[in-house]
C-alpha cells in the first residue's frame, strides 16, 4: 500500500556524498536513432572524465535491455517503463555523486521529461545524437535496419515507430560533421563548468 509506505531520511546528504568525491553530480542523456553514435560517443566522453579523476558510469540500451530490462518491449508502454526505470536508477547514481551517462533511443519527448523531473532539472543535461535515419541506415552496424525494412522487427525506431527530436536540447551533435574525438570535445565543453564542485 503506497500510503504506507513513508520516506526514509538518509544520514548522508548528496552534498556530503560529492563533497567526498570531489565532484559533481548529474545526469547526461543521449538521444537519438538506434545506430546514431550515442553509446560510441558516450564511451568516449566517460573515457576522458574517468582518465581526469572524476567518478562516472554508463547505462546503455543495449546492456540494460538484456538484465534490469530484459522484460520490456518496444512498444511505446514498453519504452515508457524501460526509461522510467532508468530513470530511477540514474537518479539514485547521481545521488549517491556519481556522473551518469545514459544512451537510450528514448524517442518520445513525454518520456523525456518524466527523467528531467526525477533527477531534476539542473542535474539533467540533454545530448541530443542528431544523425539522419538515413545515415543510421546507411551504415547498419547491427543489422537492424534491414531487418526492420524486411518486416522482421515491428515498432523500430525510425521505420515504423516514432522519433520526437528534442526541441530545446542541451548539447546537439550532428554527426556528419563531427567524429567523435570533436563530439566529445563539444560536450566535455559544455559540461566543464558543470563538473567540479
Ligand atoms: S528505448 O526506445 O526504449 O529508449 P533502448 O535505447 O532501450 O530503446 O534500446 C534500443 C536498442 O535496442 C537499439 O539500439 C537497437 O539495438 C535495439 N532494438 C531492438 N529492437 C528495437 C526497436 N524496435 N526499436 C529501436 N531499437 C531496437
Amino acid at each position: 500500500m503506497k500510503e504506507n509506505i513513508i520516506r526514509h531520511n538518509y544520514a548522508i546528504s548528496k552534498e556530503e556524498r560529492k563533497k567526498l568525491l570531489n565532484q559533481n553530480a548529474f545526469l547526461l542523456w543521449f538521444t537519438g536513432l538506434s545506430g546514431s553514435g550515442k553509446s560510441t560517443i558516450a564511451n568516449g566522453l566517460e573515457r576522458k572524465l574517468h582518465e581526469e579523476g572524476f567518478k562516472t558510469y554508463t547505462l546503455d540500451g543495449d546492456n540494460v535491455r538484456k538484465g534490469i530490462n530484459s522484460d520490456l518491449d518496444f512498444s511505446p508502454e514498453g519504452r515508457k517503463e524501460n526509461i522510467r526505470r532508468i530513470a530511477e536508477v540514474a537518479g539514485l547514481m547521481v545521488d549517491s555523486g556519481i556522473i551518469v551517462l545514459a544512451a537510450f533511443v528514448s524517442p518520445y519527448k513525454k518520456d523525456r521529461e518524466f527523467i528531467a523531473n526525477v533527477v531534476g532539472n539542473d542535474n539533467f543535461v540533454e545530448i541530443f545524437v542528431n544523425t539522419s535515419l538515413e545515415e543510421c541506415e546507411k551504415r547498419d552496424v547491427k543489422g537492424l535496419y534491414k531487418k526492420a525494412r524486411a518486416g522482421e522487427i515491428k515498432d523500430f525506431t525510425g521505420v515504423n515507430a516514432p522519433y520526437e527530436a528534442p526541441e530545446n536540447p542541451d548539447v546537439e551533435i550532428v554527426t556528419d560533421n563531427l567524429s567523435v574525438e570533436e563530439s566529445v570535445k563539444k560536450i566535455y565543453n559544455s559540461i566543464r563548468t558543470k563538473l567540479a564542485l
